[in-house]
């Protein structure tokens, strides 16, 4: 028996990550530019890294932390989470990073034989988490098709129907589509898992990235389970730190949590929960002020895809993304991306990655808006063609 057939099934069966296959198409182009990765342009709050540089040789950087994370880090995110996510009956567990966060939770609530639920297009490596986990009943509902938000609906019958899913997974706004989810629609969805008994588990990575005055909600209950992120906010990518606020009340599930914790990061690196400690003390107005002039980018890639016509364009009232529907006569995604890379120097991320297959999503947020006006002439032109005459070699 080969080495091959010894690797775990879990694994096998698992998607192959698309950033990897995209860094394979940035790395085969020469000069492309990218509109994939999901990722801000911005460095952290200038003083919160002069402070971090303050910290390193102490030696309390260097030692093992508390699982649950910084005391002083907890303490601020909890009165983060009152006074900004109205969330006041949550605990806190710092990980490294929101990804990290999901495959705790995935561990923590499900066994391999469950059924869970996501919405199409979905975040991929939630998607990938369950199936690295060994979960294969994965259902994906569906959006509106105008707005792509969660159709609830659906979810109803779902939950009413045995076997009744243990989990569901949804994303506020959301990655692929920046779509983000009204209040009274997150509620009910709150409310659908309650009565069924299953868990919600409320991704918020992109909480401050809300435009033309939406505004993002929180939502707590027994059954709720919200992750967060310092990835973008704070452009604190590298540094891997997101957090998970899990109900305090339920009882049980802190222990549970702290056993998957313990196992995978111990705690997440301290010099990166230090940082994290500043940025907070430099305020989340320095995010959204930030995060304000992604405006944009926004409009420069939304006529970027104008060429797609009236309609093709989705999401992008919250987050970093635009979801776009290519034309009917090309709707092989990978094809497109790898054409649009090749012949006009651009990236994007095929839809199919996230279950939305004839779709791309782009980004805008990893580039200054003279870069980004640079990339969307390039994508501009390659969709004319595109429409035009088709994929011309
Ligand atoms: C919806 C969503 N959740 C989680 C993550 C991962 O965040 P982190 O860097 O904190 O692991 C991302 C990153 O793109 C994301 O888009």
């Amino acid at each position: 028996m080969g080495t091959y057939m010894k690797l775990a099934k879990r694994v096998l069966e698992t998607e192959s990550p698309v950033m990897v296959q995209i860094q394979e198409i940035l790395r085969s182009c020469k000069d492309a530019v990218s509109l994939a990765q999901g990722v801000v342009y911005w460095q952290p709050p200038e003083e919160a890294l002069e402070k971090v540089k303050k910290i390193v040789d102490e030696p309390l950087t260097s030692r093992y932390g508390g699982d649950e994370g910084l005391p002083a880090l907890r303490e601020a995110l909890t009165k983060k989470l009152q006074e900004e996510n109205k969330l006041y009956k949550s605990s806190v567990m710092v990980t490294a990073g929101a990804n990290q966060a999901f495959v705790n939770l995935v561990l923590a609530l499900c066994d391999a034989e469950d059924r869970v639920v996501m919405f199409a297009p979905y975040y991929f490596n939630s998607y990938m988490s369950f199936q690295m986990t060994g979960i294969t009943d994965i259902l994906v509902g569906p959006g509106d098709p105008k707005t792509l938000q969660p159709d609830a609906d659906w979810l109803e019958k779902v939950l009413s129907t045995e076997p009744v899913p243990k989990l569901v997974n949804i994303v506020n706004p959301g990655n692929p589509s920046g779509t983000y989810i009204p209040e009274p629609l997150l509620k009910r969805i709150s409310d659908l898992c309650k009565k069924a008994g299953s868990w919600l588990v409320v991704d918020n990575t992109y909480e401050y990235f809300m435009y033309d005055g939406l505004k993002h909600t929180c939502i707590e209950g027994d059954h709720i389970l919200n992750v967060f992120s310092f990835s973008k906010a704070y452009g604190m990518m590298g540094w891997r730190v997101g957090y998970i606020a899990y109900p305090t009340e339920t009882k049980g599930l802190a222990e549970q949590l702290l056993k998957v914790q313990d196992n995978i990061p111990i705690c997440a690196p301290i010099v990166s929960q230090r940082l994290a400690l500043f940025s907070l003390e430099t305020g989340s107005d320095w995010v959204r002020n930030q995060v304000k002039d992604l405006v944009k980018n926004r409009e420069i890639l939304l006529d970027a895809l104008s060429p797609l016509g009236v309609g093709a364009v989705k999401g992008g009232e919250g987050a970093i993304y635009l979801w776009a529907k290519l034309p009917d006569k090309h709707q092989d995604d990978f094809e497109v991306v790898r054409w649009l890379a090749k012949r006009h120097g651009v990236v994007l991320i095929p839809g199919s990655a996230s279950g939305g297959p004839g779709c791309v999503r782009v980004s805008f947020g990893g580039l200054k808006d003279g870069d980004c006006e640079f990339a969307a002439l390039r994508l501009k032109k390659g969709l004319e063609e595109l429409v035009k005459h088709g994929m011309v070699q």
